[in-house]
């Protein structure tokens, strides 16, 4: 998987201001992910390029991250130095952070890049495993797209703008998915990039929560706390440690 997360893609990842990267939408993950603290010391597995872990530490929120590409790391060097926002690289599912956190979170999908179930479960538990007494865990992630694949479909167009198309192929028989983003210009070349993951539903989520000790606190559709509806797309999770 490492492979994946390249030093070309790594220096491509950040869309400064936009999509991802948009100011609203990094204040209103920051400040909830900042009150989840609750004056504690904050993971985030896979912090890739210090998206949400930079302006969380300019909260005042001491950032420890997990990492599994050095190229996504030294991404986030040109931002913020070890001192600031220490990270181990490593495998989300196995690897450990010194010390213990009131808060660890995995956003942005990235618990469906561990491609079985079975790393799943461990990154629960390797999150509880890091988190002190009533510790919170936090996931953000999308909703199976499944209903828009009528019978004999397997793939979703999800994005389709000038220059830019994705689409996602599913094996429902396996539970996967790869995401596929083609960028193009106005000649005959495209540029493609693909990323394997390992679809969740809700439900299944909550039950590797329970396998490490969690309970579901709460479930909103979005980081502003917007309710989850059966209409919803993506959720923000948070679950808890008993105290
Ligand atoms: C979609 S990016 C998210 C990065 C960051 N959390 C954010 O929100 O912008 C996915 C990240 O997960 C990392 N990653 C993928 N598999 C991983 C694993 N098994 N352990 C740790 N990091 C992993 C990738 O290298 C990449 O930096």
């Amino acid at each position: 998987m490492s492979q994946l997360w390249d030093a070309e893609t790594a220096r491509r990842y950040d869309t400064p201001g936009v999509g991802m990267f948009a100011p609203e939408l990094l204040r209103t993950t920051a400040d909830r992910l900042a009150a989840l603290a609750d004056g504690g010391r904050a993971l985030e597995l896979a912090i890739g390029t210090g998206r949400v872990a930079v302006p969380l530490a300019e909260r005042g929120v001491p950032v420890v991250g997990v990492e599994l590409s050095p190229h996504m790391v030294d991404q986030l060097r040109t931002k913020v130095d070890e001192a600031t926002i220490p990270v181990v690289l490593g495998d989300m599912s196995s690897a450990t952070a010194p010390g213990r956190f009131s808060l660890v979170y995995l956003v942005f999908n990235t618990i469906g890049n561990l491609l079985t179930q079975e790393d799943q479960v461990a990154c629960f538990r390797n999150a509880a495993r890091h988190l002190l007494p009533g510790g919170a865990f936090v996931i953000e992630l999308g909703v199976p797209d499944l209903r828009r694949l009528p019978p004999g479909v397997q793939a979703t167009v999800w994005l389709d703008e000038p220059g830019y198309l994705a689409l996602d192929t599913y094996d429902v028989l396996n539970q996967q998915l790869v995401s596929h983003h083609f960028r193009f210009g106005d000649g005959t070349e495209a540029r493609l990039g693909r990323t394997p993951q390992r679809y969740v539903w809700p439900a299944e989520l909550d039950l590797m929560a329970q396998l490490a000790g969690f309970e579901l606190e709460s479930r909103d559709a979005d980081w502003d706390g917007a309710p989850f509806t059966a209409e919803s797309r993506s959720h923000v999770s948070v679950y808890r440690l008993p105290g």
